[in-house]
């Protein structure tokens, strides 16, 4: 690059050339280049507004290869003898501190930029209110706690059943009267069709089909029944369904769980009483009645003056189940219980109205923190 006097070189030109063939008459004309270069790329800077270009602009100033510092290095700070190389050194370090800086600065803009162009950081933040489990959920989890607790594992099972497993290898065949409280949505198709599970219950014939006593499980999940909408009835509610099934499992086996459930559930003073019910897949089968949580047992609004509420259908497993499931009845004795989530948590936390739980009202959840 030529250096003649006609034609004055600008700063970035300079540093293409050694530091002898640049009129460096006096010791500060280092300092003088060092601060024009550093306006220049401060200037150039202000053009700069993404990563990219960020990163071609460090390159060409700070780069390790042919940058303006890597050059005045090269060219001037090298090969000056010593008494120069003292200034080109301040000067060199000058420069590079100043870039460093800005680029640095630049660097914090454009990330800014790049999160939100209108971010205004003085404003007060917003504060996010954090959600809590719904009601379903929080009984859910406590009930499922209760029985894990004791040994019990947590299997969950498809919502759209076949009738075989809905209702025949329940011991329900067709036609039988036991259908008719659960009517439910048929899909259409072949070998039978489909329908929405009425109950958990399936899950038993599923599971004890698949695995071999000692069995224990919980099945938590989503019922479907065509009930009419009303305060106590959706088309849709959601059951526990229980199993435990092994050599030995008597009927004290079965009291003293549903007691124990009463206590954990309800309070430690709870007691349960069994009342004769009728299940197709329980032999004999119960309702459970617990005494009442709010007045204890003596009678009040929530219990109908009874003192007792009932709390789930259950039973011992009736042996015709086991004849489906290539379970040898002589062998093996269980218990079985199907309880309905809704119920329970509207019963233990004092819920009238089966739609408050699926309104999603805001003003109904911020009650069960
Ligand atoms: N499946 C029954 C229902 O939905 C509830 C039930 C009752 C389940 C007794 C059981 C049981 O496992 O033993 O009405």
């Amino acid at each position: 690059m030529p250096n003649t006097p006609s034609t004055p070189l600008d700063p970035l030109q300079k540093t293409y050339l050694r530091f002898d063939q640049l009129d460096f008459s006096t010791d500060q004309a280092f300092a003088n280049v060092a601060s024009e270069l550093s306006a220049l790329a401060e200037r150039e800077l202000r053009d700069v507004d993404n990563s990219e270009e960020l990163e071609r602009y460090r390159i060409k100033w700070l780069g390790r290869k042919d940058s303006v510092v890597s050059r005045i290095t090269d060219n001037w700070l090298k090969p000056a003898p010593a008494e120069l190389k003292k200034h080109i050194g301040a000067a060199l370090n000058m420069l590079r501190f100043n870039l460093d800086q800005d680029l640095g600065n630049r660097k914090l803009d454009i990330q800014q930029l790049d999160l939100d162009p209108e971010l205004d950081l003085s404003l007060p933040g917003i504060e996010r209110a954090i959600g809590t489990r719904h009601l379903i959920r929080q009984t859910y989890d406590e009930l499922l706690r209760i029985f894990t607790a004791i040994g019990f594992s947590v299997v969950a099972g498809p919502e759209i059943e076949t009738p075989y497993y809905n209702f025949e290898a329940l011991n329900i065949p067709e036609h039988h009267p036991a259908r008719d409280n659960m009517d439910t949505f048929y899909i259409a198709g072949a070998r039978g069709g489909h329908l929405l599970r009425t109950h958990t219950s399936p899950m038993q014939i599923r599971t004890m089909e698949k695995q071999k006593p000692p069995v224990r499980i919980v099945v938590p999940g989503k019922v479907y029944r065509r009930d009419n909408p009303d305060a106590t009835h959706g088309y849709m509610f959601h059951q526990i369904e229980g199993l435990a099934v092994d050599t030995d499992i008597t009927f004290c086996d079965f009291k003293g769980t549903v007691d124990y459930f009463a206590r954990e559930f309800l309070g430690p003073k709870t007691k349960t009483r069994l009342r004769p019910s009728y299940f197709p897949f329980t032999e004999p089968s119960a309702e459970v009645d617990a005494t009442c949580h709010v007045c204890g047992g003596s009678g009040c609004r929530v219990c109908k003056q009874s003192g007792w509420i009932e709390l789930f259908g259950a039973g011992m497993v009736n042996p015709a189940v086991y004849g489906f499931v290539g379970y040898d009845p002589e062998k093996y004795s269980g218990f079985a219980f199907g309880m309905g989530v809704d119920r329970l948590a509207m019963m233990k936390y004092g819920v009238t109205e089966v739609p408050l739980l699926f309104q999603n009202d805001v003003r109904f959840l911020k009650q069960f923190p």
